[in-house]
């Protein structure tokens, strides 16, 4: 605090230096676009992570799953690469279509499975009568992933904020983007590789299955003989049971022995052959070298995969539009300011 302090008095005594004066002369914005950091709603919205974390306690408390679904939307957000276009984590996902785009909303990964907006949005409308223009709707959905991991029992990280929201989504790039959960463990690999994140964010990462829900359509593909693997037989006949006929809206757990608790028993299930989507399974491929290591060491230690999540979660979060792509604080989130 006083050294802080401190620091910003010296640098009041300095002059400018020259970089800055040519940042003003080019008419470039100094922060680039892109100064993501600690607290930086400090001044100007000293309440804003308070009001974030409230409004997802009383979500989370009214529906527990509400916490997977809103640590959902974070990462959908941020993995939109429309290559030159990069959006990152810009709440592109929040917007509603019109006339001249088609969201990321109906979008394959998306449409009918992507929950929350009505929570995002009450929160945003708190955050607008408390500080009006302030707090971006991409700030939003990154503070409340973080909030809503904690809540389950997970750990927590200090979030960086001072996002811009997008002026645009896009469909299609939201559909190439995000990762499917037919991929096996190459494609699964690339999509990570494609935002600039590592092998090891996607092992790590893929850990948020330690909470949530999935539809029967997303690993129904597994019921059939040839691909059960080294799957639990048993684990693959109960779910078949659950679903019935292929197609089905039917809701199973991503992780069958703590479903609300955020914990490392994603990894456990694995082991033992319970992961539930494909991509899941992925993890254990025979050839999986470092992600084997990393899946056996998540399992048999809770605290290197809560840091190594809350790392990965940072470096996930700071996926960006690059310099100079504008941007905005939303007033509502689900459209662009007029
Ligand atoms: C590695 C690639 C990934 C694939 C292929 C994948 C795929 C899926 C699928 C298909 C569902 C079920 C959706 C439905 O049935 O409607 C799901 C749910 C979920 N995913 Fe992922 N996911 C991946 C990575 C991640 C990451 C990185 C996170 C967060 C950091 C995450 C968080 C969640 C959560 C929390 C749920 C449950 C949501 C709810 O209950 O509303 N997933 N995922
Ligand atoms: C701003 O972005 C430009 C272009 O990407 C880069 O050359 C420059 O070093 C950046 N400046 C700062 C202060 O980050
Ligand atoms: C995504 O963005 C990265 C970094 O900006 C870029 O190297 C990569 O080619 C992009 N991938 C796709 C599929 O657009
Ligand atoms: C949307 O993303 C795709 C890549 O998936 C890209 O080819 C296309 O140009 C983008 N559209 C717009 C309007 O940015
Ligand atoms: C889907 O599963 C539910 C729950 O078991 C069942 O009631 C329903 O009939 C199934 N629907 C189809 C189309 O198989």
């Amino acid at each position: 605090m006083w050294t802080k302090l401190a620091f910003f008095l010296l640098l009041l005594l300095l002059p400018l230096p020259t970089t800055a004066v040519s940042f003003t002369k080019d008419c470039v914005d100094p922060t680039n676009g892109s100064s993501l950091r600690f607290n930086f709603y400090e001044t100007v919205c000293p309440a804003a992570e308070a009001i974030i974390f409230a409004g997802v306690v009383r979500a989370v408390s009214a529906e527990p799953r509400m916490a997977a679904s809103l640590l959902r939307l974070h990462f959908h957000d941020c993995f939109v690469n429309a290559s030159s276009k990069f959006e990152g984590c810009d709440a592109s996902l929040l917007l509603d279509d019109t006339d001249r785009f088609v969201g990321e909303k109906t979008a394959a990964p998306n449409v009918n499975s992507v929950r929350g907006f009505n929570v995002i949005d009450g929160i945003k409308a708190e955050l607008e009568a408390a500080c009006p223009g302030a707090v971006s709707c991409a700030d939003v959905l990154a503070v409340a992933a973080r909030d809503a991991v904690l809540l389950l029992g997970g750990p927590t990280w200090q979030v960086e904020t001072g996002r811009k929201d997008g002026l645009t989504a896009n469909k299609s790039a939201a559909e190439s983007n995000i990762p499917a959960p037919t991929s096996g463990l190459s494609a699964l690999t690339q999509k990570f590789r494609n935002v600039g994140l590592s092998q090891k964010d996607m092992v790590v990462l893929s850990g948020a299955h330690t909470i949530g829900k999935a539809r029967c359509t997303t690993f129904s593909s597994r019921f059939g003989a040839s691909s059960s693997g080294s799957s639990d037989r048993r684990f693959l006949d109960s779910l078949q049971q659950l679903c019935g006929s292929g197609t089905n809206d039917t809701l199973a757990a991503l992780d069958l022995v703590t479903p609300s608790t955020f914990d490392n028993q994603y990894y456990v299930n694995l082991l033992s052959g319970d992961g539930l989507l494909p991509s899941d399974e992925a993890l254990m491929d025979a050839n999986a070298g470092e992600v084997e290591g990393l899946v056996a060491a998540y399992a048999t230690d809770v605290d290197a995969f809560f840091r190594d999540f809350g790392e990965a979660m940072v470096r996930m979060g700071r996926l960006a539009a690059p310099p100079g792509r504008g941007g905005e604080v939303r007033r509502c989130c689900r459209v662009v300011n007029a």
